[in-house]
């Protein structure tokens, strides 16, 4: 079978070369996009007269039959044809004869290929944009059953001030947000349309390439025919993008994976969403969160690995390009699956609140509270205040017991002493006030759930400000969706 661009060559290509060349094997997945470009291609034509209207006819109906083949299965990918682009296109000519030889009059594959992906990309994009939704959607349900819910906020993976449940997911929404709002940024840039661009310098035909542009989805003609077909700007956004999604999946996988550990046990997957040993009858491994963890490396593998591609290419289209597509394939599908299985195995995930509360009563979670007690109530300078707490948390440890179980009169005793001994060499020592330093307001300061409460600043922990948080996402979503 002779090759579309046989006319210069004597020989037949070597069949290694065919296979080394080929994209077909792959590029297929973009048949809808080479179709629709195609479709509207031919449109234009016939609207600035290159085409008859029984020569567009058939070349629509030529399309649409060879969509209904690869639909059902019944096209005949040949690798001699290279790419889709060229399968399409001499399927077409086989099927419809003369008509199918005007289509790639004003165009070139090189903006044909610009096209169909970046239509591939903004598919996806959008369709990501609503699994991301979904998730977000799913967390928010249970982040509002767990407001109250209380557990230990970690710094340095070690026990900091006592957090909600609920709050920590909203920290997770937050950040899937982000990858949102990435993707809309990502779509919006890539809303100029390369075809007509044609091989580097535009055509001498007078494409018109405004509503072509707005037919096919974008908002207008790119500017520059030379930029458009050399630039792949738009699958690196939607690679990084999902690196990102990537990333954040495999933290919140981290801390499934640790929360569903014995040592913490505030978690457990569903029987649907984990795996046994082939050795240890007893084993319920989260593989699937660890997958999840693990598939980060991929996306951010194709990522560098098309930023290397595109690094030291002369303008304008080079065949290195053609390298473009595999690592976005594997990027999105990795996404898509990575994001529906997290989503369905948080639907499932059962919720141990009463490990949550037990491992609160551990590492002195009340140590800023009873710093900030002092400062508010008895007017100590914070940095004083610190001190006098470490040396509280001392002797509770001497005492082998959490700060918030050591009893409120012992405490007051002591804080009395430090605060006295403050005084004497404090030069401010008239401001310092002693006279709400009770066993009574101690008890309080000391109480878990109080010093929850207490943070209710803008973005804090306070049960009410988590449940406004979630208004807020929730309202976002419904804007978005
Ligand atoms: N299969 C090619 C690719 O994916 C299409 C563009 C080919 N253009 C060219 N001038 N060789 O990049």
């Amino acid at each position: 079978m002779a090759k579309l661009w046989a006319g210069r060559f004597g020989n037949d290509t070597s069949v290694l070369l065919d296979e080394f060349n080929a994209s077909l094997p792959f590029d297929k997945n973009l048949w809808e996009e080479d179709i629709q470009g195609s479709c509207e291609h031919a449109k234009m034509l016939y609207s600035i007269g290159l085409l008859e209207i029984q020569e567009l006819d058939s070349i629509l109906k030529g399309l649409a039959e060879i969509r209904e083949e690869i639909e059902h299965n019944k096209f005949l990918f040949n690798i001699k044809d290279e790419d889709i682009h060229m399968a399409i296109e001499s399927a077409l000519s086989q099927k419809i004869g003369n008509a199918g030889k005007r289509l790639h009059t004003a165009r070139s594959r090189n903006d044909q290929v610009a096209l169909d992906f970046k239509l591939y990309c903004r598919k996806h994009n959008i369709a990501l944009q609503s699994l991301l939704s979904e998730l977000i959607a799913t967390l928010l349900h249970i982040a509002k059953e767990h407001t109250h819910t209380l557990m230990p906020g970690m710094t340095h993976l070690q026990h900091a001030q006592p957090i909600s449940f609920g709050y920590h997911l909203v920290a997770w929404c937050v950040a899937l947000k982000r990858d949102i709002e990435r993707l809309q940024a990502s779509y919006h840039r890539s809303n100029d349309c390369p075809l007509g661009s044609a091989a580097l310098a535009g055509t001498p035909y007078g494409n018109e390439r405004e509503n072509l542009a707005k037919s096919l989805g974008f908002t207008h003609a790119s500017l520059n025919a030379m930029d458009s077909v050399s630039q792949r700007d738009f699958a690196l956004d939607i690679l990084y993008d999902i690196a990102m999604v990537m990333l954040h999946i495999s933290r919140i996988a981290e801390e499934l994976i640790m929360w569903s550990s014995y040592e913490f046990g505030f978690v457990s997957f569903s029987d649907g969403f984990s795996t046994g040993s082939s050795i240890m009858p007893q084993k319920k491994n989260p593989d699937v969160a660890e997958l999840l963890r693990g598939k980060s490396g991929r996306a951010y593998g194709n990522l560098m690995a098309l930023l290397t591609t595109m690094k030291a290419l002369p303008l304008a289209y080079n065949k290195d390009m053609q390298e473009d597509k595999e690592g976005v394939f594997d990027s999105i599908q990795t996404a898509y699956i990575s994001l529906k299985i997290l989503t369905q195995s948080l639907k499932e995930l059962q919720i141990n609140k009463e490990n949550m509360l037990k491992m609160c009563q551990k590492g002195h979670l009340v140590a800023t509270d009873l710093a900030d007690f002092l400062v508010q109530e008895c007017n100590i300078p914070f940095r004083q205040a610190h001190h006098i707490t470490g040396i509280c948390v001392r002797y509770a440890e001497t005492q082998s017991k959490d700060l918030s179980k050591i009893n409120p009169n012992d405490l007051e005793l002591i804080l009395q002493q430090e605060i006295i001994k403050l005084k004497q060499d404090s030069t401010q020592e008239q401001s310092i006030r002693l006279d709400n330093l009770t066993g009574e307001n101690l008890t309080q300061v000391l109480d878990l759930e109080n010093s929850m409460q207490k943070r209710n600043s803008l973005g804090g922990c306070a049960s009410a400000e988590v449940k406004r948080q979630i208004h807020v996402l929730e309202q976002w979503l419904h804007k978005i969706s």
